[in-house]
C-alpha cells in the first residue's frame, strides 16, 4: 500500500516547540546492527508545549532516558516519535538500533562496498536516530565512533579529531567534535579503508589547517588536482569574500561508492570519485575545470550553508542558488569569464528555461513541497544564481560585498531566509529591492519585447520595452518583474554610443520595472546597433528584430566576447528557426554565404581568443532550439544542426 504523503507550504511555517543545542553521538559500528546512542540538551522554545515529538524513520528502538530517568511516557507514530510531559530542559538519551546492510534509500548511514557512509541533507538524519530533523534546528555535535579496526582502519565524522583509542577486542574508535552548531543535514560519518592525501593550508589569519584527502585504494594517482582545487578555492574565498575557513581540519572523501554528485557536511565532503578524481592521460580539459568548480562548491557552502543555514527547506535556494553564484564567480576568476559565462547562460536556456515551461515548473523558492528530494532542480540552483547575479549587478560588487557582510554578521550560527539575504543586500546598499523580491515568488520565463524607434529630427533613440511572463496553473496572475537589463548602443562602424539623457550620463543597466516601458537616449546621431541583455544580465526570453547585418556587426565589434557570442546564437538561430521549417516543407536548407562571410572573418580574426571562437562555432544545443519552436520537431531539428556544421565545416575548410 502506497501512503499518501503530505503537502507541506512555506507559508505554515512555524518556529520548532524545542530545540536542542548540543547532541553527542555514540556510534557501535556494524554492517547489519548499529547502535547509535544519542545524548541531547533538549530546551523547550514554546512555553505552551510540552510534548516533544523527534522525527524517526526505520529505528529499533531500545531505550529513553530523561535525565538519566527511564521515560515511559512516550509512543511512537508514523515517522515520529512523541515524548510527554517533558521539563523545560533536559537531557534525552536515546538508545536505538539501525541496519546501515538493508538500508536501499540510501539516506542515513548505509554500506556501499565495504564502506559505511551517510548522506543527510535533506531528511536523512531521521533514519539514524530520533532527532527534530528540521534544518532550523542547530547543535554542537560531538561523535564517536567504534568499529572493527582490521574493516574500518579509518573512522571519520565532522569537526575536529579530540580522541582516540582502541579496545582489546581488535576495535578502534576515533570521538570528533564540530563546535559549531549545525543542523543535522550536514551530519556525516565514513568509516572505512583508504588512500590518502594529506597537505596543509595556512589561512589569512594564520591558522594551519590540514588538509586530507580520502579515496578509494588505488587512487591517489587521481587525486592531486582536487587538491589543487581546493587550495585555490580556500584562497580565493579569502580574498573575494573575506571568509576563512574555521576549523583546524578539511577532509574530503571521494569514492566510488557514494551515490550521490557532492555534498558539503561540515569539515567532510564526500563526493562520488568521478566528479573529482582526474589525471592527464584520461581526462580532458572540461573535465579538469569541472572538478575546480565541484570542489569549490562544496567548499564555499561552508559559509553560505553551513554556518549560516536555511530556516526551512524552502529556502534552499538561500544556500544553493549563492554557492552557485560564488562557484561561477570562482571559475571565472580564475580562468575565463566570457567562457564560463557562456557556458552557464547556455544551460540556463537549454535545460532551465526548458523546466520553467514545463509541469515541473516552480519558483526558486517553492510555495509547497510534498517530497523536498524532487527540489534539487535547475531552477532553484541555476536560476537562483541567476537571481544572485541579477542582485550583483544591480548593487555593483563593493555594495554587493557589503550586503555579504551584513548578511554574515547578521545571521552567522543560525538558519536564515531569502528574504532575509534580500533584506542584507538591501540594507547595505540602500537600493530598494522589494520588487526584485518577486523574483522568489513568480514562476516561469519572462519575455522581454524590444522595439525601437529613432527620430532623427531630434537625434533621439527610443527604446520601447515591455515584459510578459505566461500564466501558469498555479500563478493566472504574473506580475512584473524587476529586469536589470544592460544594454549598448554600437553606430555602424562599430564604435560605442555613449548613453545620455537631458545632459546626464545614463547607466547602462536599465531598470525595467513596468509592464511597459521607454527609454530615451539622446544625442544619437545615426540609427545605432543595439546589444541588449549583455551578459545575460537577466534570466529571460529576449525578442529585438534583428538584422542579420546587425547582428554580424555585433559578432564581429561588440566590446565583451559575451555579446559577440550571442550575437552569433542569434544569427544562427534565425537560419535554424527558417531551415526547420524547410526542412519540414521538404524544401533545400539554405546558409547565405552573409552569414558565412561573417562567421568566416571571425575565425580569421587573430586578435580573436582561441576559446572564444570555439564558442562562437558551438551551435545551440537541440534542447535549446527545442525552446525557439512551438511544436518540437526532434528530426528536423536534428537534422538543420547537422546541416549548419557540415556547412560551416566545409566553407571553412576552403
Ligand atoms: N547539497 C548538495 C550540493 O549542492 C547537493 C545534494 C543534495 C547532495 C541532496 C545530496 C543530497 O552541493
Ligand atoms: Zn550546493
Amino acid at each position: 500500500m502506497t501512503q499518501q504523503r503530505q503537502e507541506k507550504y512555506r507559508q505554515y511555517y512555524q518556529v520548532p516547540d524545542y530545540t536542542i543545542t548540543d547532541i553527542e553521538l555514540d556510534f557501535v559500528l556494524d554492517p547489519a546492527t548499529t547502535i547509535v546512542t544519542a545524548i541531547s540538551r533538549v530546551k523547550r522554545l514554546n512555553s505552551q508545549a510540552n510534548v516533544l515529538i523527534l522525527d524517526g524513520k526505520n529505528l529499533i528502538l531500545h531505550t529513553i532516558h530523561i535525565d538519566d530517568k527511564p521515560w515511559t511516557a512516550y509512543r511512537e507514530e508514523a515517522g515520529k516519535l512523541i515524548i510527554e510531559s517533558v521539563p523545560d530542559t533536559f537531557v534525552l538519551k536515546v538508545v536505538n538500533e539501525i541496519n546501515p546492510l538493508k538500508n536501499t534509500v540510501l539516506e542515513g548511514l548505509y554500506v556501499s562496498a565495504d564502506v559505511l557512509c551517510t548522506q543527510c541533507e535533506a531528511e536523512g538524519f531521521r533514519h539514524i536516530t530520533y532527532y527534530l530533523d528540521r534544518p532550523d534546528v542547530l547543535a554542537r555535535f560531538t561523535t564517536c565512533i567504534i568499529a572493527d579496526k582490521s574493516s574500518y582502519p579509518y573512522l571519520l565524522s565532522n569537526g575536529n579529531q579530540i580522541d582516540k583509542g582502541e579496545t582489546n577486542d581488535g576495535r578502534h574508535w576515533v570521538k570528533w567534535q564540530d563546535h559549531f552548531p549545525k543542523p543535522s543535514y550536514l551530519f556525516a560519518l565514513i568509516a572505512g579503508d583508504f588512500d590518502v592525501l594529506y597537505d596543509n593550508y595556512v589561512s589569512q589569519s594564520g591558522r594551519n589547517v590540514t588538509l586530507a584527502l580520502f579515496v578509494d585504494k588505488g587512487n591517489l594517482d587521481r587525486a592531486d588536482w582536487a587538491m589543487v582545487s581546493l587550495k585555490n578555492a580556500m584562497r580565493w574565498d579569502e580574498t573575494r569574500f573575506g571568509y576563512e575557513y574555521d576549523l583546524d581540519i578539511y577532509m574530503i572523501v571521494a569514492v566510488d561508492c557514494f551515490n550521490m554528485g557532492a555534498m558539503e557536511n561540515k569539515g567532510l565532503n564526500i563526493f562520488n570519485a568521478k566528479y573529482v578524481l582526474a589525471k592527464t592521460e584520461t581526462a580532458t580539459d572540461k573535465d579538469y575545470l569541472n572538478i575546480k568548480a565541484v570542489i569549490g562548491h562544496e567548499y564555499f557552502h561552508n559559509w553560505t550553508g553551513n554556518r549560516i543555514t536555511c530556516r526551512d527547506w524552502f529556502q534552499l535556494s538561500l544556500k544553493e542558488g549563492l554557492t552557485v553564484f560564488r562557484d561561477q564567480e570562482f571559475s571565472s576568476d580564475l580562468g575565463s569569464r566570457s567562457v564560463n559565462r557562456i557556458e552557464n547562460v547556455s544551460l540556463m536556456r537549454a535545460h532551465q528555461f526548458a523546466e520553467d515551461a514545463s509541469p515541473m515548473a516552480h519558483p526558486i523558492r517553492p510555495e509547497k513541497v510534498i517530497e523536498m528530494n524532487n527540489f534539487y532542480t535547475l531552477t532553484v540552483y541555476e536560476k537562483g544564481a541567476e537571481v544572485i547575479r541579477m542582485l550583483h549587478t544591480l548593487l555593483g560588487e563593493e555594495q554587493f560585498q557589503a550586503g555579504m557582510k551584513l548578511y554574515t554578521a547578521r545571521h552567522d550560527g543560525s538558519a536564515a531566509t531569502c528574504d532575509d539575504f534580500v533584506q542584507a543586500m538591501q540594507d547595505a546598499s540602500n537600493i530598494d529591492l522589494t520588487l526584485f523580491r518577486r523574483w522568489y515568488s513568480q514562476l516561469g520565463t519572462p519575455l522581454v519585447t524590444v522595439r525601437d524607434e529613432y527620430l532623427a529630427e531630434k537625434q533621439q533613440y527610443l527604446l520601447h520595452i515591455s515584459q510578459i511572463t505566461a500564466p501558469t496553473s498555479d500563478q493566472a496572475e504574473k506580475l512584473p518583474l524587476h529586469i536589470p537589463l544592460d544594454i549598448e548602443l554600437y553606430d555602424t562602424q562599430g564604435n560605442v554610443i555613449p548613453l545620455q539623457h537631458s545632459g546626464r550620463a545614463v547607466h547602462s543597466v536599465l531598470n525595467v520595472v513596468k509592464v511597459e516601458q521607454t527609454f530615451v537616449f539622446d544625442q544619437v546621431n545615426s540609427p545605432p546597433i543595439p546589444s541588449l541583455l549583455r551578459e545575460f544580465s537577466a534570466p529571460v526570453k529576449l525578442d529585438y528584430s534583428y538584422t542579420d547585418e546587425q547582428l554580424a556587426l555585433l559578432m564581429q565589434y561588440a566590446s565583451n566576447d559575451f555579446a559577440r557570442w550571442d550575437a552569433a546564437q542569434s544569427l544562427l538561430s534565425i537560419y535554424i528557426k527558417e531551415n526547420v521549417v524547410r526542412q519540414q516543407q521538404r524544401e533545400d536548407l539554405i546558409l547565405p554565404q552573409h552569414i558565412i562571410d561573417a562567421f568566416k572573418s571571425v575565425l580569421l580574426d587573430e586578435a580573436c581568443d582561441p576559446a572564444l571562437k570555439a564558442q562562437l562555432f558551438t551551435l545551440p544545443s537541440e534542447n535549446e532550439v527545442a525552446e525557439w519552436v512551438a511544436i518540437i520537431d526532434a528530426i528536423a531539428i536534428h537534422n538543420v544542426i547537422n546541416f549548419i556544421i557540415q556547412k560551416f565545416a566545409n566553407e571553412m575548410a576552403a
